[in-house]
């Protein structure tokens, strides 16, 4: 459960263990640490509105166990947590040889012969991304040093596509609806297909685009350990992401060299590229302009909906209606948990280039 080489958190807990949380090894020393951001991360996090979340209410608080002191990083490990309070394992136990269609049940069954924890999804739940976004409430700390924004929104909900919105609008408009969506006109489109799916038992997927500003050119280690393979990595760790895509993406695949080629010109002295086709990465390095990459979200695998499975101890066809508390649209709170992914491998990548030294001044 670890990412990164030189910024390298490793991740523990499951969702209805005693608590979900993240280890850091290799942040910098000196840096103010701001207890205060991560709760409010966390809290963008927690379900949003009852109608399109679920109803476990998780009132995070995050507990640090080491790496600070008085108010500084040390540049000893950071051990940080957040308990698991709100907790109903009681449906599990019936889920357990029931394995949920779309969900990681089955495969976790085989693979760790029952030994699992099956309780609230255990590693597998999107529980877990609340420890990914402790280590990454951290990692925004040190980008903020150098400058760096990292920002999400929604782009695409149950098949409805956002208009592309210029960075000021993302900004201003992202936390005036409960999608998280910068085109006001189409938030509430979105809103409706959620609860029209709601209302039917069902649930939706949809596309977040994540966007970093100020990125100096050089992070990323080609051949291999390329910035967007570590990107996209960090991405796939988050349950339900199912793709992910730079720049143009998978439109790459519908135009001509001659459209999608980023030209190159001068202004005020420094080179620049024209667009930014290529999402702000050419041969796995940063180049200078923002990276921009998506992710799609499946639709929840959990649903009232009777879906067929099978009695692993029978071996029988069964029906399951899962009961519990689910997301209808994981979509929105996800967004603060793919800021906290690219957040961590950018951290990770700017003290590989050197850029960040053991002690921040
Ligand atoms: C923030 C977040 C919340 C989630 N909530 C639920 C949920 O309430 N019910 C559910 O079945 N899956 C939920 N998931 C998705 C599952 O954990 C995920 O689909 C499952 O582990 C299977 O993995 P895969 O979809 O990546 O193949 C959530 C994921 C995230 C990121």
């Amino acid at each position: 459960m670890s990412l990164g080489k030189n910024f390298i958190v490793t991740f523990f807990g499951e969702s209805h263990g005693e608590c979900v949380g993240a280890i850091i090894y290799g942040c910098p020393a000196g840096l103010k640490f701001d207890e205060e951001f991560i709760n409010q991360e966390l809290k963008r996090r927690s379900p949003i509105d009852y109608m399109i979340s679920t109803s476990r209410v998780e009132e995070d608080n995050v507990k640090v166990f080491s790496g600070v002191l008085n108010g500084y990083t040390t540049g000893a490990p950071i051990c940080m947590a957040v308990y698991n309070r709100n907790v109903d394992s009681s449906v599990y136990e019936e889920l357990r040889f029931k394995p949920r269609p779309g969900h990681a049940d089955y495969p976790a069954y085989i693979k760790y012969a029952g030994f699992n924890d099956f309780r609230g999804g255990g590693i597998f739940s999107g529980r877990i991304t609340a420890a990914y976004v402790l280590a990454g409430a951290v990692a925004k700390m040190v980008l903020k040093t150098l400058n760096i924004e990292v920002i999400a929104h929604t782009v695409e909900i149950a098949g409805i596509k956002a208009k592309p919105q210029g960075i000021e609008e993302i900004r201003r408009n992202i936390h005036s609806n409960i999608v998280r969506c910068a085109d006001l006109d189409t938030a509430h489109l979105m809103i409706e297909r959620i609860r029209k799916a709601m209302e039917n038992g069902d649930s939706v997927g949809g596309v977040i685009e994540c966007i970093a500003l100020n990125i100096p050119i050089g992070l990323g280690d080609p051949p291999i350990d390329t910035l967007e393979g570590d990107i996209a990595k960090a991405l796939f760790a988050i349950p339900a992401v199912k793709g992910v895509e730079f720049g143009l993406g998978f439109d790459f695949a519908r135009i001509y060299g001659s459209e999608c080629n980023d030209q190159f010109t001068v202004l005020n002295g420094k080179i620049v590229m024209k667009t930014n086709n290529c999402g702000g990465i050419l041969g796995g390095i940063s180049c200078g302009t923002p990276i921009v990459c998506r992710a799609v979200i499946k639709p929840t695998p959990s649903l009232r909906k009777p879906q067929k499975t099978v009695d692993l101890i029978s071996m029988e066809e069964t029906i399951i209606e899962v009961k519990g508390r689910h997301d209808v649209c994981i979509v929105p709170r996800a967004i603060p948990v793919v800021e906290s992914m690219v957040s961590i491998v950018l951290v990770d990548h700017i003290i590989r280039l050197g850029l960040i030294k053991t002690v921040l001044k």
